[in-house]
């Protein structure tokens, strides 16, 4: 088909479909790979081939050395790391669109979220997750998401380390037994500060403790390649936090918000660094206040030209912000169902969507069979190809979860593992505060539970008094910073990267 034939490197979509049905081998429909760092949205209803097209253009990523990060809902991408199983299927479709399909592996590295699941776990520290992101996942409204701020903004300036929630606990119970310190930060009432502190404790009784600590995970170990050059597919195995769409949704957000923090600008380059695709994502969306969706669109935007490609995967483009959706240049669309008032709304604003064609995408859309989409990208010019009904190629990977054994080996021969395999308890704002209080001297009356504090360098214990000897607190704008305490700046989403 016109508007598909480009010279450079390009991921091989399907074949044209025609007007009676069958695909033309000779119409292939491609992605150029200059254009994979211009965003995407892979839609459609259930069942109707996203995760399938996801896992192609991800292998092809691969193969053509770009690593590549995707979350795993649902389970069965951990197919990537096994070859596929010829199939007649399998060979039909080959055969259909001119692809010359061989079963095939991916270079692949399981992660999980916290050591729950199979997979090298994935921790953030508090302080790197920061209080928006936090603030989405403990549900907070917008007040008390500011009042979250306050919390940070006083331990960050104080050079008090977050490291877990026990530290976010401390620091909270601290403040709203101290009524004196809390005054002295304007627009953080105790009550609020009460309620916030439920909500994280919570937060905590669910189990929460396993995902925020160190060692924290370096989004940059997401840029690697094999021996033999082939990107490396991350997969983040979610199956075991499926119930927590929060929780994970904001987690991913921190992934691309920390690599947009750590990458340098690149412009436009041959091939991504990077894509990252976002399953689930109306997730994300789904009651994010607005400085939430700001962020988002913000961090979409900017990370293109850091080389960073973001595809993001869900049911309709309505699951998507207009700011947002704008930005995602190739629509990879799947069937729609048209059963209720509200799917026919759906459909319509899908529609709107895309460009001028000469199809009835009204009805099209209703009507593509599994493993079939309505196609638009941007060629290597970077204007809007023309929409195109598409067979897709077949995966050349397993279609079905790898065995169990086989993702067990990948884990156990991760060079990955040593760095982030065991959860480490360093000192930080819970056991400074729970210092002051075992410290003779102390007269306040926090209550944490006590604990043996661990011997300290001088000027923290300088620090340490400067932060928490009542003069220091009389005023905030007073820095209590010395070798511990460097402000800490944070970035469009509140997070921050620590000095690792
Ligand atoms: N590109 C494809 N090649 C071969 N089979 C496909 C393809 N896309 C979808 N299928 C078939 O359709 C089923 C559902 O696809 P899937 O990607 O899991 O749907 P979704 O993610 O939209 O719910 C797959 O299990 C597979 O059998
Ligand atoms: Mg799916």
């Amino acid at each position: 088909m016109k508007g598909y034939d480009f010279p450079g490197p390009a991921l091989e979509l399907g074949a044209l479909v025609k007007d009676d049905g069958t695909a033309d081998p000779s119409s292939p429909i491609r992605i150029p790979l200059a254009m994979m760092n211009r965003h995407g949205l892979v839609a459609g209803a259930t069942g109707t081939g996203k995760t399938k097209t996801l896992q192609l253009m991800a292998e092809q990523l691969s193969a053509q050395g770009v690593p590549v990060f995707l979350a795993d809902v649902k389970g069965d991408l951990s197919g990537m790391a096994s070859p596929g199983v010829p199939s007649d299927r399998t060979a039909q479709r080959a055969a259909e669109v001119g692809q010359s399909w061989a079963g095939r592996a991916c270079p692949v590295e399981f992660f999980s979220l916290g050591g729950m699941g199979e997979g090298i776990p994935l921790r953030a520290t508090m302080t790197a997750f920061g209080p928006t992101l936090l603030s989405k996942v403990l549900g907070l409204n917008e007040t008390q998401e500011s009042s979250l701020g306050l919390v940070f903004y006083f331990a960050d300036k104080h050079g008090m380390p977050l490291l877990d929630l026990k530290d976010l606990v401390a620091v909270i119970t601290y403040l709203t037994e101290t009524p004196e310190v809390l005054k002295g930060i304007g627009g953080l009432s105790s009550a609020t500060a009460g309620v916030i502190l439920r909500a994280v404790v919570n937060f905590q009784a669910q189990g929460a403790d396993a995902f925020f600590g160190e060692p924290e995970f370096d989004a940059r170990d997401l840029l690697r390649q094999g021996p033999d050059g082939r990107g490396v597919v991350s997969i983040l195995e979610l199956p075991a936090v499926q119930d927590r769409p929060r929780l994970f949704s904001t987690f991913l957000m921190w992934l691309l918000a920390d690599l947009f923090e750590a990458l340098p600008e690149v412009g436009d380059p041959d091939k991504p660094k990077l894509v990252f695709f976002f399953d689930e994502a109306h997730l994300l969306f789904s009651d994010a206040s607005k400085a939430f969706l700001e962020s988002i669109t913000q961090t979409v935007r900017l990370i293109r030209s850091k080389g960073v490609g973001v595809f993001l995967v869900t049911q309709t483009p309505k699951d998507v912000p207009a700011d947002v959706l704008a930005q995602l240049g190739a629509r990879v669309q799947h069937a729609l169902r048209a059963f209720t008032p509200q799917d026919a709304k759906a459909l319509k604003a899908t529609v709107s969507t895309f460009p001028e064609s000469p199809y009835d995408l009204q009805r099209l859309l209703t009507e593509l069979g599994i493993g079939e989409a309505v196609v638009t990208v941007l060629s290597e010019t970077g204007a809007p190809t023309p929409v195109a009904w598409t067979r897709l190629c077949a995966p050349q990977s397993l279609m079905a979860p790898s065995d169990p054994a086989v993702v067990g080996g990948v884990v156990a021969a991760s060079p990955l593992l040593a760095k982030y395999g065991t959860a480490i308890d360093r000192e930080s704002a819970y056991e400074m505060l729970s210092a002051r209080l075992a410290a003779p001297a102390s007269t306040d009356t926090y209550g944490a539970p006590p604990r043996e504090p661990e011997p300290r360098r001088h000027e923290e214990k300088s620090v340490l008094e400067g932060v928490l000897g009542s003069s220091a607190f009389k005023s905030l704008t007073r820095s209590a910073a010395s070798a511990l305490g460097r402000e800490i700046t944070r970035s469009i989403f509140g997070t921050a990267r620590r000095r690792r």
